[in-house]
C-alpha cells in the first residue's frame, strides 16, 4: 500500500535581510509537524524557500550598490545555513528566481489572462513597499499601512488586474463549507468579515521597477510579487513539469504562515487556484508572532534576536524546544533570555536530563549496566504503563491538531511522573536486598522503557537529543527508522540491552536571569567545617541571642546531582542550586542516602559556612539533618531554591 502523503509549507522569506528568531519560530513549527508526520508513517513533502523579487529587494540592492541577484544570492545562502544549523528537514528549497518558477508564473499568468480573468487598466492607489501590498485610501490607518504602520507611497501606473471580485461568492461559500480551511477560528472569522466587506480586483503587475518576472505578453510589466510568490507552492509540487508528483502531494495539507499574511493565503491564493481550476489547499494556519519583552522585533528598536548566536550558545535542540514549548501556536508569544534559560534548566537539564542520568546510573550500579527483564507488575507499575499509553494517545491527538505545546506538556508530565516513580519505588533500597532483585529489575526496566518512549515522542522537536537518548539506552536499532507505532506499544525494549555510560544531555546554564541577578548575592563567608552526621542526642548548648542566630544564613537548596566520593564511604559530593548560584558541598550522609535518592530534593543548607577542603574538594556549605541514634534524615522544605529559612 502506498504511504499516505502530507505536504506542508512555510512562507517563503524575503531575502531583504537576515532572518531573525521570529522567522526561525515559523520554520521550526513546520519542521516539527513534518517530522511528526514522517514518524507517523506519512510520505512527507516539506517546502520552504525565498521570495526574491519586488520593489523592496530592488531598493535594498541599490542601497548596497549591488545587483538584486547578487544581493539575494548572499542572503539566501544565510537562510540555508540557518536551516541547517536548526536541523530543518525540508525536502525542497524554492527560490522564486529559479527557472522552474519563472516559467510557471508566466504560464499561470498567461492562462488566467487568456480566459479573461486578467485585464489591463489604470491603477491609482497606495502601496506599502515593506509589505509589498496595495491599499485603498479608505483602508489606510492615519495615512499609514494598516498592517505594519509604516508610510505608504502613491502609485499611479498602467497595470494588469486580476478579477478577484468574480470569485468572491465562491470563495465565501468554500470557507463557510470548510471550517478547517482557515485556522485558528479567530483568523477564519476575520477573513469571512474581510470578504463580506467586498473584494476589489487586484493589481497584479508593476511597471515602475523591473526586478520581477516579466508578464509574458507585455514585458514592460513585471508580475506583482505576491502573485509570483504564492504560486511557489505549486511550482515545487510539480504543477508544470511533474504531473505525477503534483497529483501525489497536491492539495497541500497545511500552509503554515504568520497571522499577518493569512489574508494573502486564504483570499488571493485560493482565487488564483480557482481561476486555474486547481484544488484548494486543505488548511491555512495563521500562527502568532514572537515578540521580545512584549515588543515587535525591529532594527530601529535594536531588539532583533539572531537565531544563529542563540544556537551557538545553547544548541539547536534547546532553542527548538523553547520555541515549541513556550508558545501556543495561534497566539503571540514572548521571547526572553531568562525564560529560555529557565526552560533549559527546569525541563531539559532537570526533568529530562535527571531522569536519564539517574536511571542509567542505577542500571549501571545495581545491574552492571544490563536492562534485565521485568518481573511482576505491581499497581504502581501498571499506573506508569497506563500513563505512558495515554500520553502517546494524547500526544497524537494534539499533534494532529497542531497543538504542539500541549503535546510537549503531556510528554513532560510523563517524565515528571517517572522521576517521582523513582522516589516512590526507591531502587537503591531494593538493590540492598537480594530477595528484591525481581522488583528492582521491574523498576529499572520501566524507567528505561519510559525513556525509550520519550525519545520517540520528542524526536520531532529535538532531533539531536532523541537519538542520543536512544544510544545511551544502548538500543541497537537505527533511530532513523523508528516509527510512532513503537511508542504505542509498552515493552518493546529488549531485555538484556546494555546501557552506555550516562552523558549529560543539557548542562545547566549558569547565566543568571536578569531578575535574580539583581537580588543580593548569597553570603559565602562563615566559620566551621561541613558536618552532617551526628550520632548522639546533644544536650542543650548555651543560649545565644537572636542576633547571634541571625548570623546563620540558612537557605533552601535543590540537589541537582549527587555522587559517592571515591574511597570515602561516608561522604557524598552534592551539587546544589541556590536559585542564584550553584555550589558543591561534601556531606557525610552516604551511609543514610543513596545518591539517586537525593537528586531533586530541596534540602536546607547553611550557606555562609567558611569553605573547607575535604578530600581535596572544596565544600561550600552544609546541609542540615536531624539525627537520633543511628538514624539520620535531611531537613527538607517544599520551597523554591534560595528561599530563606529563619
Ligand atoms: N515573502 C512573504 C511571504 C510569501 S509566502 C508566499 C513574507 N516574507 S517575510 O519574510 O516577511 O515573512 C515570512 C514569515 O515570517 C511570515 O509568516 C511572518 O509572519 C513570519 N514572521 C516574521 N516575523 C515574525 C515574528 N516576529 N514572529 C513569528 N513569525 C514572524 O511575508
Amino acid at each position: 500500500m502506498p504511504k499516505k502523503t502530507f505536504y506542508i509549507t512555510t512562507p517563503i522569506y524575503y531575502p531583504s535581510d537576515r532572518l531573525h528568531i521570529g522567522h526561525a519560530y515559523c520554520t521550526t513549527i513546520a519542521d516539527a509537524i513534518a517530522r511528526y508526520k514522517r514518524l507517523a508513517g506519512f510520505d512527507v513533502f516539506f517546502l520552504t524557500g525565498s521570495d526574491e523579487h519586488g520593489q523592496k529587494i530592488q531598493r535594498k540592492a541599490e542601497e548596497n550598490n549591488t545587483t538584486p541577484q547578487a544581493y539575494v544570492d548572499k542572503i539566501v545562502a544565510s537562510f540555508k545555513h540557518l536551516w541547517e544549523k536548526l536541523n530543518i528537514s525540508n525536502d525542497d528549497f524554492i527560490r522564486t528566481t529559479e527557472r522552474r518558477h519563472h516559467e510557471l508564473v508566466q504560464a499561470v499568468f498567461q492562462k488566467i489572462f487568456d480566459q479573461g480573468d486578467i485585464y489591463k487598466a489604470e491603477y491609482e492607489g497606495w502601496y506599502c513597499t515593506p509589505c509589498e501590498t496595495f491599499w485603498l485610501e479608505r483602508q489606510l490607518n492615519d495615512g499609514k499601512c494598516p498592517d505594519c504602520g509604516r508610510p505608504v507611497e502613491i502609485v499611479k501606473e498602467e497595470s494588469y488586474f486580476f478579477r478577484m471580485s468574480k470569485y468572491q461568492d465562491r470563495l465565501l461559500k468554500y470557507i463557510e463549507e470548510n471550517p478547517e480551511f482557515i485556522q485558528p477560528t479567530s483568523r477564519r472569522n476575520e477573513m469571512i468579515n474581510f470578504i463580506k466587506g467586498g473584494l476589489e480586483d487586484l493589481c497584479v503587475s508593476r511597471t515602475t521597477f523591473d526586478w520581477g518576472i516579466p508578464v509574458p505578453f507585455d514585458t514592460k510589466h513585471v508580475v506583482y510579487v505576491w502573485f509570483d510568490a504564492l504560486t511557489n507552492y505549486i511550482t515545487a509540487a510539480g504543477y508544470l513539469n511533474d504531473r505525477e508528483k503534483f497529483s501525489k502531494y497536491w492539495p497541500a495539507d497545511i500552509h503554515l504562515v504568520g497571522k499577518e499574511i493569512v489574508r494573502f493565503h486564504s483570499i488571493i491564493w485560493p482565487i488564483i487556484l480557482m481561476a486555474l481550476g486547481v484544488e484548494l489547499p486543505k488548511m491555512v494556519y495563521g500562527h502568532g508572532w514572537l515578540v521580545v519583552e512584549g515588543d515587535k522585533m525591529s532594527k530601529s528598536k535594536g531588539n532583533v534576536i539572531d537565531p544563529i548566536a542563540l544556537i551557538d550558545e545553547f544548541g539547536s535542540d534547546a532553542i527548538r524546544y523553547f520555541l515549541l514549548r513556550e508558545i501556543a501556536l495561534g497566539l503571540d508569544g514572548n521571547f526572553s533570555r531568562d525564560a529560555l534559560i529557565s526552560r533549559i534548566n527546569a525541563d531539559l537539564a532537570n526533568d529530562l536530563g535527571n531522569l536519564l542520568h539517574r536511571s542509567l546510573n542505577m542500571i549501571g550500579r545495581f545491574n552492571g549496566g544490563v536492562i534485565e527483564a521485568p518481573g511482576e507488575t505491581e499497581a504502581i507499575d501498571q499506573e506508569l504503563h497506563d500513563l505512558a499509553r495515554t500520553t502517546v494517545a494524547q500526544y497524537e491527538k494534539h499533534m494532529e491538531h497542531q497543538d504542539i505545546n500541549t503535546a510537549l506538556k503531556e510528554v513532560w508530565a510523563l517524565i515528571g511522573r517517572t522521576n517521582k516513580y523513582i522516589d516512590e519505588t526507591a531502587p537503591w533500597a531494593l538493590a540492598k536486598d537480594p530477595a528484591k532483585k525481581d522488583r528492582l529489575n521491574t523498576v529499572l526496566y520501566n524507567l528505561a522503557e519510559v525513556l525509550r518512549i520519550a525519545a520517540i515522542l520528542i524526536s520531532p522537536f529535538m532531533p539531536v537529543t532523541a537519538p542520543k537518548i536512544w544510544a545511551q539506552l544502548g538500543i541497537k536499532t537505527d533511530f532513523a527508522s523508528v516509527t510512532l507505532g513503537e511508542a504505542q506499544a509498552w515493552g518493546r525494549l529488549p531485555a538484556g540491552t546494555i546501557v552506555a555510560q550516562p552523558e549529560p544531555l543539557f548542562p545547566r546554564i549558569e547565566d543568571k536571569p536578569a531578575a535574580e541577578a539583581e537580588t543580593k548575592p548569597v553570603q559565602t563567608v562563615a566559620t566551621a567545617a561541613p558536618k552532617a552526621e551526628t550520632t548522639d542526642q546533644p544536650s542543650c548548648l548555651p543560649e545565644i541571642t537572636i542576633d547571634e542566630f541571625a548570623k546563620l544564613d540558612l537557605r533552601v537548596a535543590k540537589v541537582l546531582a549527587a555522587e559517592k566520593v571515591k574511597k570515602a564511604d561516608k561522604l557524598l559530593l552534592l551539587t546544589v542550586d541556590l536559585g542564584t548560584e550553584q555550589r558543591t558541598i561534601i556531606s557525610g550522609i552516604a551511609k543514610h542516602y543513596e545518591p539517586e535518592q537525593l537528586v531533586g530534593q530541596n534540602v536546607v543548607m547553611v550557606v555562609n559556612l567558611k569553605p573547607a577542603k575535604i578530600r581535596g574538594i572544596e565544600s561550600r556549605g552544609m546541609v542540615l539533618a536531624a539525627s537520633c541514634d543511628d538514624k539520620l534524615q535531611l531537613v527538607t522544605a517544599d520551597m523554591p531554591p534560595g528561599s530563606k529559612v529563619k
